[in-house]
């Protein structure tokens, strides 16, 4: 028989349909990414339940829904883990667990059960090099029409930044409403990339018209985005 080490496990790739798959959560069962038609969505894994690193994340991404909601991205996470242990843990995180500021935290986003591995192997979780027994931290962004957008992935060990991601999906929103492109560390209100990269020399024909633009060179022009139009977009998505 195959062993996950031994097997060829296709990696989902930035721009390919995120794979369907249906299962139990938390929230009952979910038909990926069907349900999700219309919304982007943030499907992540993580390696275990009742885990330190991991419960500081679940806490942190729970304490963020509704600001990623707001931006018409939902959540939802996934580990190896069985349906009755999930619910343990996230009754434990409500229940004991103050950290940081944050208590009472309920976890309203489903958790995905995946004791049989056939999800995180559809999605490249399981990184043998890594684990070959737990999910590596894999943060995938699908878009309204459920095209992966993005992929970042994380060791064991590290927990993830929740603002970068939150910085990454307002990004990508902005990105597709103004035909921009965003330069290192963007946030909202920062100047952005026009036009995008490939067709600069539009860009050096429409500085002298477009009165807010500057060029540092032929190839690298930005132009003034103002944080409200940002927000305004990104929000009534
Ligand atoms: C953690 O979440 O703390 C963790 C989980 C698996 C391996 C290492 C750390």
């Amino acid at each position: 028989m195959e062993t996950i080490e031994t097997s060829i496990i296709p990696m989902p790739r930035i721009g390919d349909k995120a794979p369907e798959f249906k299962a139990v959560t938390t929230q009952g069962p979910i038909n990926f990414p069907a349900d999700y038609s219309g919304k982007w969505v943030i499907l992540f894994s993580h390696p275990a339940d009742f885990t330190p690193v991991c419960t500081s994340e679940f806490m942190t991404f729970a304490s963020l829904e509704s600001k990623f909601e707001d931006a018409n991205c939902s959540l939802v996470g996934l580990s190896v883990d069985g349906l009755y242990s999930h619910i343990a843990w996230l009754r434990t995180i409500r229940e004991k667990i103050e950290y940081k500021g944050m208590k009472d935290v309920e976890v309203k986003f489903p958790l995905i059960e995946d004791i049989t591995m056939e999800v995180a192997k559809k999605y490249g979780m399981i990184q043998p090099g890594e684990s070959s027994t737990k999910a590596v931290r894999a943060v995938f962004f699908v878009d309204p029409k459920g095209i992966i957008r993005a992929i970042i992935y994380y060791p064991l060990s590290l927990g993830r930044n929740f603002d970068e991601l939150y910085r990454a999906l307002v990004a990508m929103q902005t990105a597709d409403a103004f035909s921009i492109a965003t330069p290192a560390d963007w946030q909202p209100g920062d100047d952005v990339i026009v036009p995008t990269a490939g067709s600069c020399g539009v860009a050096k024909e429409r500085m002298e018209s477009v009165d807010e633009m500057h060029c540092y060179d032929w190839f690298f022009c930005t132009k003034k985005l103002d944080k409200e139009t940002v927000l305004k977009t990104v929000l009534k998505n």
